[in-house]
C-alpha cells in the first residue's frame, strides 16, 4: 500500500461501506476498461474517486479540463496532488482561437448576459476540449452524486454516453455530502481550500460563488440563472433520462 493509504478502520459503518464499493468498481473498470479516464474538476468528490484509483487502480489516469477561468485555488491543486501522491494530472485545454473568438465577439463575461451564450461558452472551454481528451478510450469515470440535484436523480452506476460514445462510470453514484466529507476526514484525503470558504461545489471562477447558510450545495453555480437551465454539457446526457433542476 503507498503510504497515503491510511487504514480505512478510521471510517464508520456506512462510509466504510461506500469505500469498498468503491474500492471494487475501481478495481473491476481497470481489469474491464484499462483506457479509462477519471475526469476530475479537483473538487471534493473527485478527490475521493482519484484517492482510491491512486490505491487500487494507480494504472488509471485522471484529466483536467483547465477552462482558463478556474480558481486558482483549484489549479494549484494540481501541485498538491504531485506533492502528496506523484502522480500527475493530464490538462486539457480550449483551443486558443475558438476562446478568442468568442470573447472578442461577446466579451469576457458574455456568460452573464444569456444562457446560450453560458452554453457557447461552457461548449469552447469545456465540452470540446473533454470530446478530445476521450476520443478513442473505451470509458471514463466521473465523481457524480444523484443527491446533487434533481437532474442526476436517476444516474446510474453505469451508464453508456451516447454524446460522446463511450461507457462512462459514476461510482459515487449513492453517496451524500456527508459521506465524500466523512471519507475525506477520515483518510485524510487533501481537498480544495475553497470548500471551507463555502463552496461545496466549484466550477469556472465567475461561474461560482460561496452559499449562504440554509442554500443548496448547488446554489452558488450559475446562480443567475433559472433552475432548469444547470447543466454545462459535460453530462448532457442526464437531461434525456431524467428531470432537471
Ligand atoms: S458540472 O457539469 O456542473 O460542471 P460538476 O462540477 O457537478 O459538473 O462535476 C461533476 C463531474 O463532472 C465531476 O465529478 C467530474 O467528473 C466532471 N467535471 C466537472 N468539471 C470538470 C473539469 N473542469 N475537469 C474534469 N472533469 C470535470
Ligand atoms: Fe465559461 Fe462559466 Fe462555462 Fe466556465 S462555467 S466554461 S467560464 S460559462
Amino acid at each position: 500500500m503507498p503510504s497515503y493509504a491510511p487504514a480505512i478502520t478510521a471510517l464508520t459503518a456506512r462510509p466504510l461501506a461506500l469505500w469498498k464499493q468503491l474500492r471494487d468498481d475501481l478495481v473491476w473498470i481497470a481489469r474491464e476498461h484499462p483506457d479509462a479516464v477519471l475526469a476530475s474538476s479537483l473538487a471534493a468528490e473527485d478527490m475521493v474517486v482519484f484517492h482510491a484509483m491512486s490505491i487500487y487502480a494507480p494504472e488509471l489516469q485522471t484529466l483536467t479540463l483547465d477552462t482558463g477561468r478556474l480558481h486558482a485555488e483549484t489549479v494549484q491543486m494540481a501541485a498538491a496532488i504531485r506533492q502528496h501522491y506523484q502522480r500527475e494530472i493530464l490538462f486539457f485545454r480550449p483551443e486558443p482561437e475558438r476562446v478568442q473568438a468568442h470573447v472578442q465577439q461577446h466579451g469576457a463575461h458574455a456568460f452573464y448576459e444569456s444562457v446560450e451564450l453560458r452554453k457557447q461558452c461552457c461548449q469552447i472551454r469545456k465540452v470540446e476540449p473533454l470530446r478530445r481528451a476521450l476520443a478513442g478510450r473505451s470509458a471514463w469515470i466521473t465523481g457524480q452524486r444523484r443527491e446533487q440535484s434533481a437532474s442526476r436523480s436517476e444516474l446510474a452506476r453505469q451508464e453508456y454516453d451516447a454524446v460522446f460514445g463511450l461507457q462512462k462510470f459514476n461510482p459515487l453514484t449513492e453517496w451524500t455530502h456527508e459521506d465524500v466529507w466523512a471519507v475525506i476526514r477520515g483518510l485524510g484525503i487533501p481537498y480544495n481550500p475553497l470548500h471551507d470558504q463555502g463552496y461545496p461545489s466549484i466550477g469556472c471562477e465567475p461561474c461560482t460563488r460561496a452559499i449562504r447558510p440554509g442554500e443548496d450545495v448547488r446554489a452558488g453555480r450559475w446562480w443567475w440563472e433559472q433552475r432548469d437551465s444547470l447543466e454545462c454539457g459535460l453530462h448532457a446526457g442526464n437531461l434525456h433520462s431524467s428531470v432537471n433542476t
